[in-house]
């Protein structure tokens, strides 16, 4: 499903709205989500990710990113800061290191790109959101994509009235699905022929939901967080 490729436009908010998206940096210990702004803009290993991004096979097939020259990743960049300026999309950059300095004149570190993840309204006005993500193929294989997953979703319930938030990925795509279980987002079925993927074919998709109101994982199935 398209969870990591949010919409321009979408229904616009209010300060007095309880579900929007109010940017935050999420520490992970090593590493951390870093809300997307237009400060990123003039950051080149950001948009060298993300050229990279364009470029991986994986990512072509599980979830394109129209990011391969600089004039494409410019506009993904200034539509995901324009969705938090809304309250509408929280579309986050995985970067190394706790500490979020980017764009920030004190610091002149250009962060490692990791990823990205996106928690976006399928339904706003009933707290039904989708989550996704997608990592770079060096960063993956050692439990970034669940810290974050879960991570976003915790914030996501906890500041944004978010009441169900689903995860949909390609039945094919295995590593996905495990990153569901660990976090905590059950399989409730199989949606037929949902969508089509980087490979132009429809593939069927597991859907997986996590409510507010589920109970807290178990230390033993959530992933410890490193000290950074
Ligand atoms: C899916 C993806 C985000 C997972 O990221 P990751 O950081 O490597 O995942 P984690 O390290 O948190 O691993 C989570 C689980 O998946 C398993 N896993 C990782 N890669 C796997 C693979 N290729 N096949 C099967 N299982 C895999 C891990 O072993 C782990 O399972 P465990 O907790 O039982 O040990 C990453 O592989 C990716 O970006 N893929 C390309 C884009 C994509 O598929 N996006 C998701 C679209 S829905």
């Amino acid at each position: 499903m398209s969870t990591s490729t949010p919409a321009a436009s979408a229904a616009p908010s209010t300060a007095a709205d309880p579900r929007t998206f109010v940017p935050a940096t999420l520490g992970l210990g090593d590493a951390r989500l870093h809300p997307w702004s237009l400060k990123d803009l003039d950051c080149p290993t950001l948009l060298d990710g993300l050229f990279a991004a364009a470029a991986d096979p994986q990512i072509a097939l599980w979830n394109p990113a129209p990011t391969a020259d600089l004039e494409a990743a410019t506009k993904w960049i200034e539509i995901r800061a324009n969705a938090w300026s809304a309250g509408t999309i929280a579309a986050f950059a995985l970067l190394d290191g706790d500490t979020d300095s980017v764009g920030s004149d004190a610091d002149d570190t250009a962060p490692t790109f990791l990823g990205a993840l996106t928690v976006r309204w399928t339904d706003r006005s009933d707290g039904l959101g989708m989550i996704g993500y997608w990592l770079l193929p060096a960063s993956r294989g050692r439990g970034l994509a669940t810290r974050a997953t879960l991570a976003a979703t915790d914030w996501a319930f906890r500041t944004a009235g978010v009441r169900r938030l689903e995860l949909a990925h390609a039945v094919e795509n295995e590593a996905s699905c495990r990153v569901a279980q660990r976090c905590g987002f059950p399989a409730e079925g199989t949606l037929r022929a949902s969508y089509r993927f980087g490979d132009g074919q429809y593939h069927d998709e597991h859907l997986h939901a996590r409510l507010a109101t589920d109970p807290s994982l178990a230390p033993a199935q959530a992933p410890a967080t490193p000290t950074a």
